[in-house]
């Protein structure tokens, strides 16, 4: 190889995300403990490593760790560290408000600054040196999400005998958003470095196809993408470079087995009776994040309200948001409205004991939150924009009794799978409204059908068949192997 760095007794499979599985949480009294990482990404491909032996390189969560490789749950982590000069670049910077917000379809204002992409730079360099030294001769190395877009080619300058795959977990924005990253090219020829580059929709990866053309001079192959099936080429030098749709799921079966507990059907039922047994139960989980649409579902429940269309005996609605990115200014701003709004929707429509939401800016562990989906009459997913949202699936999965109602949004990946939810355009406040009045009112008859539906979507779609048809897509085809 061009380097000269091979492993034999490295790693054979290697999954390389912005994030470990595991946070370090320093505590105010200067002890240190891990804890499970937030997000989507972390939700699915945690159970999938534990079941599968593997190593996962990433980032501790907070600045400056210095800490050696550890095991966790059947997984081999390796720690990268970042300085709280590069957390504030890099990740706060340019992944979360450059990337994060055009790639969302600039539901924020994207902020673009050269010093960030310098970090973002330096730190992607980082990613792929760590991974270069671990990685065993030949082996797989599956790169993750929006903040490594760079680790694919810088990795395969150096280690050109492993197998490359890179999956997006958010949204690939329309070309014309794409367009207006003053980094553009370098952004899709990183990506180029992978044998597979995968996307949760089609869409997505016909808009990076269309790039690498118009961006690059390629020539990529023309035929529509399919989901998991037909994935588009590019010819770069003697390498062809596949593109395709793979939208990501969660462990079914496993949340389906803790709803069904005794312990979660019982503090399901604890949780009904400690907001009061009320007719309806609403519910939100969320990331603290500007495109989830927190506010769109608020706004809703409060003119159902004022118009006495939802009466503040019989309903209460359950609003859990994990905090998120606290330093960054959007998530500050959006924040301190979505807490206005819950207070104003109590100041005037609460008693005394009984707020009509229940507003909980914390992390819930998952038994817990298995006890709030199976408690709730009525899911709220009103994203502006969601790569996929896990979410969704994750309520269904907990409604092995055939009870409860989704109202999801359109914007959300998830919504071409789970076409028998009620689905809401979130910018139509109207709609959204009608949408929450179907769903309490629902017909029990009605809502097992749609659930049933759901399920059987879910169910048969989990994060293993995710993985897998991501994997098989990245083994060579018989004639590269010649
Ligand atoms: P994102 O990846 O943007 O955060 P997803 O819906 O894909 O959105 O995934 C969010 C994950 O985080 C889900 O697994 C969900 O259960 C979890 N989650 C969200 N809010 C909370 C919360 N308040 N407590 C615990 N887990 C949460
Ligand atoms: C989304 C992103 C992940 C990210 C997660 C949590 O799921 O796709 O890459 O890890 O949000 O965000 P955070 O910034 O806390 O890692």
């Amino acid at each position: 190889d061009s380097t000269g760095i091979t492993n034999s007794g490295g790693a054979d499979f290697i999954v390389v995300a912005n994030r470990l599985p595991v946070d370090l949480e320093r505590l105010p009294d200067g002890t240190e403990r891990w804890k499970h990482s937030p997000g989507g990404l972390v939700s699915a491909l945690a159970p999938f490593l534990q079941r599968n032996s593997g190593a996962w390189v990433g980032w501790p969560g907070v600045p400056d760790v210095e800490a050696d490789k550890f095991s966790d749950d059947g997984i081999s982590l390796h720690p990268v560290r970042l300085s709280a000069e590069e957390v504030r670049d890099y990740y706060e910077g340019f992944s979360n408000g450059t990337l994060w917000p055009l790639y969302h379809d600039v539901v924020a204002t994207p902020v673009f600054d050269r010093a960030w992409w310098d970090s973002y730079v330096k730190v992607n360099r980082r990613f792929a040196d760590e991974t270069a030294k671990i990685a065993a001769d030949g082996a797989t190395v599956w790169v993750q999400d929006y903040q490594l877009q760079l680790v694919p080619s810088m990795l395969r300058e150096q280690r050109p005998d492993l197998r490359i795959g890179f999956f997006l977990h958010i949204p690939f924005p329309p070309t014309e958003l794409f367009m207006q990253l003053p980094w553009r090219a370098e952004i899709i020829r990183g990506l180029l470095g992978a044998d597979l580059v995968g996307f949760h929709r089609p869409g997505g990866a016909q808009n990076y196809l269309w790039l690498a053309r118009r961006l690059i001079g390629l020539e990529p192959s023309r035929g529509a993408v399919g989901v998991r099936t037909r994935p588009g080429v590019v010819q770069v030098g003697d390498r062809s470079v596949r593109v395709g749709a793979f939208p990501i799921s969660i462990d079914a079966s496993g949340l389906d087995a803790t709803a069904r507990s005794r312990e979660v059907i019982q503090r399901a039922r604890q949780i009904r009776a400690d907001l009061g047994n009320p007719r309806k139960i609403i519910l939100g989980v969320d990331r603290l994040d500007y495109t989830k649409g927190i506010d769109v579902r608020l706004y809703a429940l409060q003119e159902l309200l004022a118009e006495g269309r939802i009466d503040p005996s019989e309903v209460v609605m359950v609003q859990l948001a994990t905090p998120s990115r606290e330093r960054v200014e959007h998530y500050q701003r959006m924040r301190g409205e979505i807490e206005q709004v819950v207070s104003r929707i109590n100041g005037e429509f609460a008693r005394v004991g009984h707020p009509v939401v229940h507003y909980l800016h914390q992390s819930i562990d998952r038994k817990e939150l298995a006890a709030f989906f199976s408690a709730a009459d009525v899911m709220l997913v009103t994203p502006v924009r969601d790569g996929m949202n896990l979410v969704c699936k994750e309520y269904v999965a907990c409604r092995h009794d055939l009870g409860g109602a989704l109202v999801l949004s359109e914007f959300a990946g998830a919504a071409s799978e789970l076409t028998s939810a009620f689905l809401v355009n979130p910018h139509d406040l109207d709609g959204v409204k009608n949408a929450m009045e179907s769903a309490l009112e629902l017909d029990p008859a009605e809502g097992r059908r749609r659930m049933r539906a759901l399920r059987r979507q879910v169910l048969t779609h989990d994060v293993d068949r995710w993985a897998r048809s991501f994997l098989d897509a990245l083994q060579p085809t018989p004639e590269q192997i010649i």
